[in-house]
């Protein structure tokens, strides 16, 4: 293992008994210091993995280390922050005694417990209900505490299996600014989401698993490098010169006419908007346009057989479907 990486994984499988085989053979690394975006449609295996890394499910096969000790090494887990999926916590504790609870079973002392909790509260925008009870907390909410649980022992590395489940808009643009602010410390975080609008912009890495393999792995620049276009939008009449320009497509709404070329064009770029100034037409926009994570996702799921998976809303509206 290189020392820059959090988690390498190779070769992981794991049937469940019964015959699901949620993983067929996954290799993945994660380097430290990184956002990590794990994605994939429901059943491809995320949490899975997570858990096979928690030492929660055993492994049919794997060989891979985390935070330099091969995976199901026990001391290194006091090192990772876990958020489990659909987690419950006791109903009758409030927010602030089930921290105190989690922080006792870490072996974290009562003044040390005291401060971290305050702290954490804080910071997950928990404060107002600390002594309010965990059962009547909104879905949000919950997600919001177990956030904090999971930071209780300041861990290097934190695994957070879809942290914005339930949570709305605004709770999850903090939830977004909370990781950025988590890896401005230094920590390593593997997100598992659907939400891929969200993890856009804060992953420098994604993983897309789909049945129980990596259908691809890299940064978000790498992976939708090859799809991208220019569009350039101008006034006036139609422009007759269009059809010089080879590969160039013109869409017109009304006097507005959008040009968009597939690739690294921009030297034809260039031509249309002397073309255009030329004419004396208004250049309204140029604007270089990249594959979005939603539309590499559903382009892997259509090359792994699994578009029916790929409907746009359970790609990007959450957990509609579960
Ligand atoms: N304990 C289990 N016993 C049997 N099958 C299981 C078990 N846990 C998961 N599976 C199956 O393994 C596959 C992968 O499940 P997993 O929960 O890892 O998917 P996921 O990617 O996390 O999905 P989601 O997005 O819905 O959370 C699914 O087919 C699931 O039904
Ligand atoms: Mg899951």
């Amino acid at each position: 293992m290189t020392s820059d990486a959090a988690i390498t994984i190779r070769d992981a499988h794991k049937t469940f008994k019964g015959g699901v085989q949620a993983l067929r053979g996954v290799s993945m690394t994660v380097n430290r210091g990184q956002i990590f975006g794990l994605l994939g449609p429901n059943g491809a295996g995320k949490s899975t993995l997570v858990k096979i890394l928690m030492t929660v499910i055993h492994p049919t096969l794997i060989d891979g280390d985390l935070l330099g000790k091969p995976v199901g090494h026990r001391a290194t887990l006091r090192r990772v922050g876990y958020l489990p999926e659909h987690h419950r916590f006791p109903v009758y504790l409030t927010a602030e005694q089930l921290l105190h609870y989690y922080g006792g079973l870490e072996g974290m002392r009562r003044p040390e417990r005291r401060a971290r909790i305050g702290e954490l509260l804080d910071l997950t925008g928990m404060s107002a209900w600390a002594r309010k009870k965990v059962g009547g907390f909104s879905k949000g909410m919950q997600q919001r505490v177990g956030l904090a649980q999971a930071l209780l022992h300041d861990p290097e590395l934190i695994l957070l299996d879809e942290p914005t489940d339930g949570v709305d808009p605004v709770g999850r643009r903090e939830i977004r600014q909370l990781l950025l602010h988590l890896q401005s410390q230094g920590r390593t975080i593997l997100v598992n989401s659907h939400i891929l609008a969200e993890l856009e912009p804060i992953c420098q890495q994604v993983a897309i698993l789909v049945k129980g393999k990596l259908a691809r792995e890299g940064t978000v620049a790498e992976l939708t490098a090859d799809r991208q276009r220019w569009e350039v939008e101008i006034d006036g009449p139609e422009p007759t010169w269009i059809d010089t320009l080879k590969g160039v497509d013109c869409r017109t709404e009304g006097t507005h006419h959008c040009l968009s070329i597939g690739g690294d064009a921009a030297p034809m770029v260039q031509q249309m908007i002397d073309l255009a100034r030329g004419e004396g037409r208004t250049v309204r926009r140029v604007e270089r346009i990249g594959e979005s994570l939603e539309d590499l996702f559903i382009r892997s799921l259509e090359e792994s057989g699994e578009a029916d998976a790929a409907t746009p809303g359970a790609a990007s509206a959450g957990k509609a479907g579960k």
